[in-house]
């Protein structure tokens, strides 16, 4: 995200989430990764040229127990632009662009759906384009910055890919697009009004005669920041320290998710203590707040001035219920959300869910520099524990991930009683050690990463992808890039094939950046990309990786983003490490959630924040909100709109194909 201030400036200099709270000494992910690239590079007997081994890079050269099934010869991707090559990848790439267009490759047809502010029933109050909807309006309409996503299907079969549940996340808003009047004045009904484009929106949503539209249903609703909530798992609503002044309501700065075998949502709150601050001077955080990133100015909203849930020195508690997992179930619309405590407490960009040996796995990373990679194993069969009346996600243990030089790695267990995690250190018991859990993780040794974003697992050999969107770089021997500011695609082989396994082994897929800058990166026009985000595999294979570039460095040559140009998509595919780019966004955008119906053949994809304030292009204010992007509307007394694209193929084919 890039939050929004004000007063203040009108963009931060470096995002929040750029800056490192991780004070610990655990080695950096970089630090690992070059000794590891610089070992494999005095096995081959040669320089450490990046394009051997940063593309499609072969573990096989280098001591490890057991080649990934991703271990293909290293080399440099296949020309793209050849339709009808072999490959999963179809398409002619889409060049870089500036425009404040959303632009896909010739062949393709898109239709904007679900702005925001529109209506969820057809009947709903309608959107008003000068931003005057009301907070009790808004809670009736699509909320903003739309982000991970998921399509339920209705029906069966064919039925099925052409009506279904959209349910999509709304990771936090701009205020100065939010309000007619910008946020200077903050007042309990802005507050209410941010609060109610928060959370996650579920809508139905049908093809009718060619065209995507919404439509009545019993399942629309809104999950907000002040919905009532549940907790579950090891922590419970009554421990001590979630003990708040209000009743447990809400989810907050819903980034990414994921989708269980059983059919529900989870939903995952990432930079959620930008919310809280205060006015009070003579409070400072505890090293257990500091950890998490709370300060008295938090990201700029001020929502504290106006509604004292938010005061950290008042309400002080009312923070810890925020860093959950959070479960939804899109068919039941009177049941509560769930927190599930089991998955820890952290800035949870996602949480992606696998089946191994009839047991749940579910993979998150914590976006922040320096933080890290956890994985959840669920205990025993989700099946048996649902017919017991159990929650596979409220019985287990999570793991934080540590990457050792030699190209193998290992999951830690973050289990009160197990390791530092004892009375004797402080621990008190596992809800502390959830509730701490990035101190947990700090005291057993994991790996400080760039940013661990998206994580996807190829349905094809079960290969674990993560995006790590980029970095300040960290103290090390020979890093491969420090800083990083491009970010790069790590993946890992579980051993033996099973998620549930504590060892496995890793490489690099891919290095983003622009070789214009960086002559490490083996990428070209066609696929030059940076601060890689989004991440999904389709069912074919395919790789969909989404960008998001902060509006700090977005189309500036200062920071090496100029021939990158405007956020974007693109496919990859593994076997070949071919990667093609497939679609660009709006200026001021990130691109981020895709989703396909079962068939491949109607892909939805998440166009958030366009017209943000940006160093390259300028700021939207009251007067001129169009500043930057007037998209997707392009009314010249109108705002730009977070929204899901409609991409089809003209000739009705499978996306990407
Ligand atoms: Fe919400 Fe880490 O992006
Ligand atoms: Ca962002
Ligand atoms: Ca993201
Ligand atoms: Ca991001």
């Amino acid at each position: 995200m890039s939050a929004q201030s004000a007063p203040g400036p009108v963009f931060p200099e470096i995002d929040p989430d750029e800056v490192s709270s991780n004070p610990s000494g655990n080695r950096s992910f970089q630090d690992v990764a070059s000794t590891f690239l610089s070992r494999r590079a005095a096995l081959r007997g040669g320089t450490a040229a990046a394009a051997g081994f940063l593309v499609a890079g072969s573990l096989s050269g280098a001591a490890v127990a057991s080649p990934p099934a991703h271990a293909v010869p290293a080399g440099k991707p296949a020309a793209p632009g050849k339709p009808g090559s072999r490959g999963l990848l179809g398409f002619a790439p889409v060049p870089t662009s500036t425009d404040d267009a959303f632009t896909v490759p010739p062949g393709y047809e898109t239709q904007v759906l679900i702005p925001w502010g529109t209506p969820l029933s057809p009947r709903g109050p309608q959107w008003r384009k000068d931003g005057s909807n009301t907070a009790a309006e808004q809670e009736q309409q699509i909320g903003m910055n739309h982000d991970g996503m998921h399509f339920f299907p209705l029906g069966k079969g064919r039925e099925g890919n052409r009506r279904g549940l959209l349910v999509l996340n709304h990771e936090y808003v701009d205020q100065e697009l939010l309000f007619p009047d910008g946020p200077a004045e903050m007042t309990r009904e802005k507050v209410a009004k941010a609060l109610a484009a928060h959370g996650v929106s579920v809508v139905e949503v049908e093809e009718r005669k060619g065209k995507w539209q919404v439509v009545e249903s019993r399942y629309a609703r809104k999950v907000t920041g002040t919905t009532p909530v549940e907790f579950s798992g090891p922590v419970k609503v009554t421990h001590p320290e979630l003990r708040s002044n209000n009743a447990p309501m809400g989810t907050l700065n819903n980034c990414s998710h994921g989708v269980t075998p059983w059919g529900t949502y989870l939903t995952c709150e990432e930079n959620w203590n930008g919310y809280f601050g205060t006015e009070d001077p003579s409070w400072s955080p505890t090293p257990e707040q500091a950890r998490y990133g709370i300060n008295a100015g938090g990201f700029g909203y001020r929502w504290h001035l106006a509604d004292e849930r938010f005061d950290v020195a008042r309400n002080g508690n009312e923070l810890n219920r925020f860093g959950w997992v959070v479960e939804i179930d899109p068919t039941n619309p009177k049941a509560k959300p769930v927190k599930r405590t089991a998955l820890g407490r952290f800035k949870h960009e996602g949480c992606t869910v696998v089946e191994s040996r009839g047991r749940v796995v579910a993979y998150s990373g914590d976006d922040q520099d320096g933080d890290y990679i956890y994985k959840f194993v669920g205990e025993g069969n989700w099946r048996t524990q649902r017919a017991l009346g159990r929650s596979p996600l409220d019985h287990g243990t999570l793991y934080v991930a540590r990457f050792e030089d030699d190209g193998r790695g290992t999951w830690l267990p973050l289990r009160f009683g197990t390791g530092p995690l004892t009375a004797g250190n402080g621990w008190k018991d596992q809800a502390d050690v959830l509730i701490r859990t990035r101190q947990a993780a700090d005291a057993v040794g994991a790996t400080k990463m760039d940013r661990p974003e998206w994580i996807a697992v190829n349905p094809k050999n079960k290969d674990v992808y993560c995006t790590l969107t980029n970095g300040t770089g960290w103290p090390g021997e020979a890093n491969p890039r420090t800083p990083n500011p491009y970010g790069h695609i790590i993946r890992w082989a579980e051993k033996g094939r099973d998620h549930t396994a504590t060892t496995f082994t890793w490489d690099i897929f891919v290095l983003a950046g622009d070789p214009a800058y960086d002559s490490s990166v083996d990428l070209n026009e066609d696929n030059i990309f940076g601060s890689p985000d989004g991440l999904w595999f389709d069912d074919e294979g395919r790789l969909w990786i989404q960008t998001d570039i902060s509006n700090s460095s977005q189309n500036l040559a200062s920071r090496g983003y100029d021939n990158i140009a405007n956020n974007a998509m693109l496919a990859a595919d593994p076997r070949t490490g071919e990667i093609r780019r497939f679609l660009v966004g709006p200026r001021g955008c990130e691109i981020t959630g895709v989703i396909t119906t079962p068939d491949r053949r109607t892909m939805f994809v998440n166009v958030q924040h366009p017209g943000e304030a940006s160093a390259a292009w300028g700021a939207p204010s009251p007067a001129n909100p169009r500043a930057v992007s007037n998209w997707p509307d392009f009314d010249p007394q109108g705002r730009p709109r977070s929204a899901t694209v409609v991409i089809r193929r003209t000739d009705g084919g499978i996306i990407g194909a």
